[in-house]
């Protein structure tokens, strides 16, 4: 009896010593110190050798790349070795989050903080709140709204859309959003967007959502989403392992079969978080975006690709800067009344415009260069959303519904513009 006793002690002992170590940890990869830091540079030479760093995943990962700068996120151990390698390339680096971990616990408690029956737009939703929530929609309007379904992911959770049409002999809208799994304020805003189309009582976003048809995908990488809102807040690519190496996870918008890891616009490393994939449409999310899309491609006339951050419009080429498209005065045009509504807007948010490649990187293999070179879909943009790096991919909620309506107000001057310019006449 004593015996038992003594096992039961232990046993309860053993018990609350994992329950502690589990609520600690809670399972989720923690980003205590890292810091994020903004590197100006001048040269390519510079900007290779700073991009070397962010092959060491354990210690260094890219946020964001621009001509003159990049943003990395540095863990406490990898900064001496930052440090030297910005002093090497003789680059200069400003930090500007000095604790990822700080901004991340802010974020899950206001999420946890709004009600549950809130979906509210005061907090990030998850997967299952987002398809809730579509469900929802579904039923309310069943006249209007039609769901979708893209296909299946690698972990076999089901890619859902939402098509909304007012009327036959609309032209047609696709918005795809978070397909990069961090990018929360991507389906927060395309949620928004659906919300307003089909309750805003506004005669300007009425016409807006009565005169298109809107194919809208509010989560494309449902793999990584799901991963990011329970292990690591800071993941980008998809969920399939690889058959050469231990990373995981493909750059799902490299992966497009469209100037496919052409002109370095991509990486050959699965490390890497603009791994380009071993072969195009190897992940299955991107593949049937390709089906989806190819399937009803005459009935589209814009594509819209969500991302975040640093307030940009971007028209094709993603693969080359020496050439442009044959329309690029007009995608610059409509992008421009994209850009000047928004800044008129009373938040003044500025977007600044061009070709992917002209104004950020080469970057092959994108949604909007796939769907303009292959799909025929002449008005294609990649937008990022806000900010410009304060705090970056964990945007803070309150921001959700600014963001969402500088959105709708330049969406509606982008479609105003390109239905002047002749690009909203039926192809079919
Ligand atoms: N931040 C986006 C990315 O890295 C930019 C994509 C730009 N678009 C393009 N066609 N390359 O995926
Ligand atoms: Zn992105």
């Amino acid at each position: 009896m004593g015996d038992t006793f003594t096992c039961l002690l232990a046993l309860a002992l053993l018990h609350v010593a994992l329950g502690a170590a589990v609520g600690q940890t809670d399972g989720r990869i923690r980003y205590d110190n890292y810091a994020v830091y903004k590197v100006k540079y001048e040269s390519l030479g510079q900007r290779n050798l700073l991009r070397q760093l962010a092959e060491d995943r354990e210690n260094f990962r890219l946020w964001h790349e621009a001509k003159d700068e990049l943003h990395v996120m540095v863990s406490p151990s990898g900064l001496a070795e930052f440090q030297a390698e910005v002093l090497q390339a003789n680059a200069t680096a400003k930090i500007f989050i000095p604790n990822v971990q700080e901004l991340i616990d802010i974020e899950t408690t206001e999420n946890a903080r709004a009600t549950s029956e809130d979906f509210g737009w005061k907090k990030y939703n998850s997967l299952a709140e987002i398809e809730a929530w579509l469900d929802d929609i579904l039923a309310r309007y069943p006249v209007i709204t039609e769901g979708f379904v893209l296909g299946q992911s690698y972990e076999n959770r089901t890619i859902r859309g939402l098509k909304i049409s007012y009327k036959s002999g609309n032209p047609g809208v696709f918005i795809e959003s978070n397909i990069h799994a961090r990018e929360w304020i991507t389906s927060a805003t395309a949620t928004w967007l659906i919300h307003q189309f089909l309750t805003s009582e506004d005669p300007l976003v009425r016409t807006l959502a009565e005169s298109h048809d809107w194919y809208i995908v509010p989560v494309l990488n449902v793999d990584g989403f799901v991963y990011t809102h329970e292990k690591d807040r800071m993941w980008r690519k998809t969920r399939q392992p690889s058959a050469i190496s231990s990373c995981i996870g493909v750059d799902p918008n490299r992966n497009y079969d469209s100037h496919w890891m052409e002109n370095d616009g991509a990486s050959s490393n699965p490390c890497a978080e603009n791994y380009g994939g071993p072969r195009a449409f190897s992940e299955p999310e991107i593949q049937a975006m390709s089906d989806f899309v190819g399937s009803i491609k005459t009935k589209l006339n814009v594509m819209l690709a969500f991302h975040s951050y640093s307030q940009l419009l971007l028209s094709p080429y993603g693969h080359t800067d020496e050439e442009f498209p044959d329309n690029y005065d007009d995608l610059m045009e409509v992008a421009k009344a994209y850009g000047d509504a928004v800044e008129a807007f009373p938040y003044g948010t500025v977007y600044r415009y061009g070709s992917a490649a002209g104004i950020l990187y080469t970057a092959s293999g994108a949604t909007n260069d796939w769907a303009y070179n292959e799909q025929g879909i002449e008005i294609s943009y990649t937008i990022e959303f806000r900010d410009t790096g304060r705090y970056g991919f964990v945007l803070p909620p309150v921001h959700i519904v600014p963001n969402a309506e500088e959105t709708l107000i330049g969406l509606i001057a982008l479609l105003d513009k390109c239905k002047s310019l002749g690009y909203l006449n039926l192809k079919y």
